[in-house]
């Protein structure tokens, strides 16, 4: 990397701090024994091992964080190796990173090697060698994601904070660590934008600047890279916030010159989350009001930039599909089987993102009806039925079926016995 201004002064001799106490009252008590053991392990072959990054900020902070990153000045791989022989969990490698994951019930700890990076080029993944915890540190992203915490048992729970991040936790602020961050990696942009709103703090002055200055350096970054920072925009508890502050800042903007982060976005995020569940996660709801006021072709645009799964294209397709059908959902004199045909055909997420955007409260009405009741009519005859009937078999069966599924719909027929009688009635002509 040239040499660039620096705005987080690296500390000369910060204060020795321990959060071993904060680790002990914060963390299960499974993490942390899977520290000490390792840390343990880590001073047996010589080498320095950390917990680093969003969990040390969140430590300090006092919220849960229960995803550990842990990184060692040496081999990660052999760490996690020996950590795995003590049964302390199941590993995973990734040896091209010199990376590991170690599973065990239900949690998860990642170890790195300490490294230093390097970008080829503006929006290029970096290139990666070995190097101490310092440098490590030195290549991220904000001061309050740049604090350690030794593991080793001589300095268990020391934190290391050489740029200040403790200190702009305290003032609420969220600082590159130099100039060139943001061009060197244009996704920390949106990762700016996530923690400031998500902890309610502010973007430095000179790191807004900068901002500002290098958002046209979203143009760098690719469209899988781009759709991973909205996705984890969208696991935000309040992604509304972040979407209204990336429109501020002429970031949202950078996905689609249209996108709006306003207070109709705001109101719809709100009441989706209501609508939501563990089958239906929001983020479908999510990506379909983002796109709900864009045009077929501006919706198409955004699906190939992000490049979409074909599901998720699919709710943001649909989701237009239904937007042109809520005039005719809006008739109070709509049959029940005409509102099951204007809308069976369509994902469950792209219908209650148009029930949530909808003005008419006929068409809600409406959405709703299907959504509690017709989506889940059936006729009590089948095919094998209407053939033991005398119906004769080919594509009468399948128009029959179809008319006495209308029938249920519109509740002409409630039992299987009426069924019957319709269906002589019908052959019989
Ligand atoms: N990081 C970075 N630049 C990026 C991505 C990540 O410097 N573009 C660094 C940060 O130090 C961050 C760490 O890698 O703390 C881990 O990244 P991630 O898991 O995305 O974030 P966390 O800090 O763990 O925080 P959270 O998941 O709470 O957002």
């Amino acid at each position: 990397m040239t040499s660039v201004t620096t705005y987080a002064i690296m500390r000369e001799m910060p204060e020795v701090t321990n959060l071993a106490d904060k680790m002990e009252n914060q963390l299960p008590a499974e993490l942390v024994n899977f520290m000490r053991v390792a840390g343990g392990i880590a001073t047996k072959q010589g080498q320095s091992l950390y917990l680093v990054g969003g969990v040390v900020r969140d430590l300090l902070l006092g919220k849960a964080n229960f995803d550990l990153d842990l990184v060692i000045e040496g081999n990660a791989i052999e760490l996690a190796q020996q950590l795995a022989e003590i049964k302390l969990g199941k590993m995973t490698t990734h040896p091209q990173f010199n990376t590991a994951k170690i599973k065990w019930s239900k949690w998860s700890v990642d170890l790195a090697t300490a490294r230093a990076e390097s970008y080829a080029k503006p929006g290029a993944l970096p290139t990666v060698k070995p190097s101490s915890i310092e440098s490590d540190l030195s290549r991220r992203d904000f001061t309050i994601n740049t604090m350690a915490v030794c593991l080793n048992p001589n300095r268990y729970g020391e934190l290391i904070d050489l740029y200040g991040g403790r200190d702009d936790l305290e003032r609420r602020l969220i600082r590159i660590l130099h100039e060139r961050s943001f061009i060197d990696d244009a996704t920390r942009i949106w990762r700016g934008v996530r923690y400031e709103q998500r902890l309610d703090f502010q973007m430095e002055r000179n790191s807004l600047e900068l901002l500002r200055r290098d958002t046209p350096m979203l143009g760098t970054i690719s469209g899988d890279r781009i759709r991973y920072e909205l996705e984890c925009v969208f696991q935000e508890q309040e992604p509304e916030k972040v979407l209204r502050r990336a429109e501020e800042l002429n970031v949202l903007q950078r996905l689609h010159p249209w996108l709006r982060g306003n207070g109709w976005l705001a109101d719809k995020f709100k009441a989706a989350r209501k609508r939501a569940s563990p089958g239906l996660p929001p983020f479908g709801f999510y990506i379909a009001l983002l796109a709900y006021h864009l045009s077929n072709e501006q919706s198409e645009h955004l699906i190939s930039y992000l490049r979409l799964s074909k599901a998720v294209a699919q709710i943001v397709r649909d989701t237009a599909y239904i937007k042109t059908k809520l005039k005719a959902l809006a008739d109070p004199e709509l049959s029940r089987s005409s509102i099951y045909r204007l809308l069976h055909s369509y994902s469950q997420p792209a219908i209650i993102a148009n029930l949530l955007a909808s003005e008419s409260p006929v068409a809600c009405q409406h959405i709703e009806i299907f959504l509690s009741e017709l989506r889940y009519v059936k006729s009590a005859l089948n095919g094998n039925d209407l053939i033991k009937m005398g119906v004769p078999t080919g594509p009468y069966i399948k128009e029959i079926l179809q008319r006495l599924h209308q029938a249920r719909l519109d509740r002409k027929v409630t039992s299987k016995q009426g069924e019957e009688e319709l269906v002589k009635g019908w052959i019989a002509i």
